[in-house]
């Protein structure tokens, strides 16, 4: 989602409280669905997911043969300055500096190489670059908050960023999104591309979400969550965050469908 607009008060008195918005999520988490897809495509809590989910069974459709086999991205395609987003400016970006790593692996822990994985976020202070996005904090003008690379012969990707901050928006009064990057694997071809959230450990904002606790199983959302590896921490310099995407499998990472990015 791209932030907050500000509401007239007419608007805010139709919004539901976090109180509100808490309650179901509870009764959610009480009786979680079993059987379907993580995460819930039309989970109430997330109230424009009632008219945005899809009502009827999905219908495959069989891809033209280009459509299996490009475009694909190769080492030319990519260039290494897209992986540092704080090195795309002139100046230096506000906030915290931190690599953010990990491994992209199918069910069985083997590597998936030259992967094309893609990145955006909002800024330090929680707004992305984006007309939408009308939150009331200001643009760093150098921080864009896109970035991209391949992940190498074990799998593994690396961005240089800034922590995100967390942002307003208008699900119900006072809802704020936790900390979050979002992500796009794009696998070998526009039909495969898969799109999720990396979220940061201990965030107090998480349980006041409605898109990451539609998620409702616990370990499913626990590994959406990245952790603090001070291996990965350069002296003077950055902190170190790593996660790994299990693209099938048991301990596959959820991913979202792709109209549905908050
Ligand atoms: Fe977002």
């Amino acid at each position: 989602m791209i932030g907050s607009v500000s509401a007239s008060p007419s608007q805010q008195r139709i919004l539901p409280s976090q109180q509100q918005i808490s309650r179901e999520i509870g009764e959610l988490a009480a009786a979680p669905a079993r059987g379907v897809p993580q995460p819930l495509l039309d989970y109430p809590p997330y109230r424009s997911s009632l008219l945005r989910h899809p009502t009827k069974a999905l219908r495959h459709a069989v891809p033209e043969l280009i459509e299996r086999t490009a475009p694909v991205f190769g080492e030319r395609d990519i260039d290494a300055v897209e992986a540092d987003l704080t090195i795309q400016h002139s100046g230096e970006p506000l906030g915290e500096r931190m690599v953010v790593t990990g491994r992209v692996v199918d069910a069985d822990g083997r590597p998936v190489r030259g992967q094309l994985v893609e990145i955006w976020q909002a800024n330090a202070a929680g707004r992305y670059l984006h007309n939408h996005d009308q939150h009331h904090a200001p643009i760093d003008p150098n921080f864009t908050g896109v970035g991209r690379c391949l992940t190498d012969d074990d799998g593994q990707y690396r961005f240089i960023t800034i922590k995100p901050g967390p942002y307003p928006w208008r699900n119900h009064d006072n809802a704020w999104r936790p900390a979050h990057i979002h992500f796009s694997l794009f696998g070998r071809a526009f039909t495969e591309r898969l799109v999720t959230q990396m979220y940061f450990p201990a965030d107090p904002l998480m349980p006041y979400d409605p898109i990451s606790q539609s998620i409702t199983d616990p370990a499913v959302l626990a590994r959406l969550i990245a952790r603090y590896d001070h291996t990965l921490s350069m002296p003077e310099t950055m902190t170190g965050y790593r996660w790994d995407i299990v693209l099938s499998g048991s301990r596959r990472t959820a991913m979202e469908p792709e109209e549905d990015q908050p």
